[in-house]
């Protein structure tokens, strides 16, 4: 199957936290930007009415399948995108949704995805592929191919905040010019030879697997995009909320929701970023880094009314009810 499932299993992260803030909206569209297994959506939807409608979407066709199985019993309150986040705006016209209650982002790969043959992990040996999307775009391997190898050194360096990125790129190209980088076990085998052990033993996707994933997906300029898309698309009383697993999408979403906050109209939920408790941690390693921020468009504030469906009946078009303000 394309984009399939693999055996792997995701537990979803910081769920509570994520409902704790969204719950309170009452009517209009709720949308999860990164669906994975549907684990937020389906806690979203347990917590709001009927007249909450949530939009999922998903650069993985596998986690768009997964996830319309797991929600079917939510019926027409669902509707499932094989698209991007960056892609919202486009979305929501398509939809004819003027603005939304709610969106969140849990960033990142799913345990699905990491467990897969689809080239994420270094414990399972597979063709280096790493493309959350399959349909579409250049593969790791076809990466380390083509670009050139001061191009590469910089994306190591830059997406792996790694030392040695210099000699990794030149070990890489090395490997593929003679036909050696067909692997997860040769990518592996060259990381370890150039850095060391310690590689082996990064908790999660290793530093390389993790700045090799950014690269081939593009992730923080798809993260950018959606950062610079929100108020174009969360209504009035509408809330943000991102958790992000490493220090280059936090500071993004830190200074982002930062600048919001100063320009007005928007009000910042989290000073500080909120963190799983131990418990979770504990349950689940790979909430560890897990660091949530939310921000919140100010009651009243933009043009981001007219929820569609929102059935408020006034203006404040967040669809979430007076009552619970
Ligand atoms: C950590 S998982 C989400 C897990 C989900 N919250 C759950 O509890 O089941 C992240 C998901 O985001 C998806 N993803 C990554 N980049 C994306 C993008 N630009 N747009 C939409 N989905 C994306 C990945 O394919 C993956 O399925």
């Amino acid at each position: 199957m394309a984009g399939g499932a693999g055996s792997g299993h995701h537990e979803t992260v910081m769920r509570d936290e994520v409902v704790e803030l969204l719950a309170r909206v009452r009517s209009g569209v709720i949308v999860d930007g990164t669906l994975g297994m549907g684990g937020h959506s389906e806690a979203l939807l347990d917590a709001t009415p009927e007249a909450v409608r949530l939009f999922g979407l998903d650069r993985d066709p596998g986690a768009v399948e997964s996830s319309r199985a797991r929600l079917a019993r939510f019926g027409a309150r669902v509707r499932l995108f094989h698209r991007g986040y960056e892609e919202l705006p486009d979305v929501l016209a398509g939809e004819g949704v003027d603005g939304v209650a709610g969106v969140v982002l849990d960033l990142g790969l799913s345990g699905v995805q990491l467990a897969s043959d689809r080239g994420f992990s270094f414990s399972v040996d597979a063709p280096p592929d790493m493309r959350f999307d399959p349909t579409s775009g250049p593969t790791a391997a076809d990466l380390i191919r083509r670009m050139p190898e001061r191009e590469l050194a910089d994306a190591l360096r830059t997406y792996g905040e790694l030392p040695g990125s210099a000699r990794l790129a030149r070990r890489l190209k090395d490997a593929a010019r003679h036909n050696r980088m067909n692997t997860t076990a040769e990518f592996a085998a060259a990381c370890v030879e150039v850095l060391g052990q310690r590689v082996r033993k990064m908790p999660g996707p290793t530093l390389p697997a993790q700045a090799l994933r950014i690269l081939v997906n593009r992730e923080l300029d798809r993260l950018d995009a959606f950062l610079g898309a929100l108020p174009a698309v969360l209504a009035s009383g509408g809330r943000a909320v991102v958790i992000s697993f490493h220090s280059l999408e936090d500071r993004r979403v830190k200074r982002s929701f930062r600048d919001l906050a100063r320009g007005g109209g928007f009000a910042a939920l989290t000073r500080k970023p909120d963190r799983p408790g131990e418990d979770e941690v504990d349950r689940n390693r790979r909430a560890r880094s897990a660091r949530l921020r939310a921000v919140e468009r100010v009651e009243g504030s933009g043009t981001g009314t007219g929820m569609e469906g929102a059935g408020t009946g006034t203006d404040t078009g967040a669809g979430m009810s007076g009552a619970e303000r």
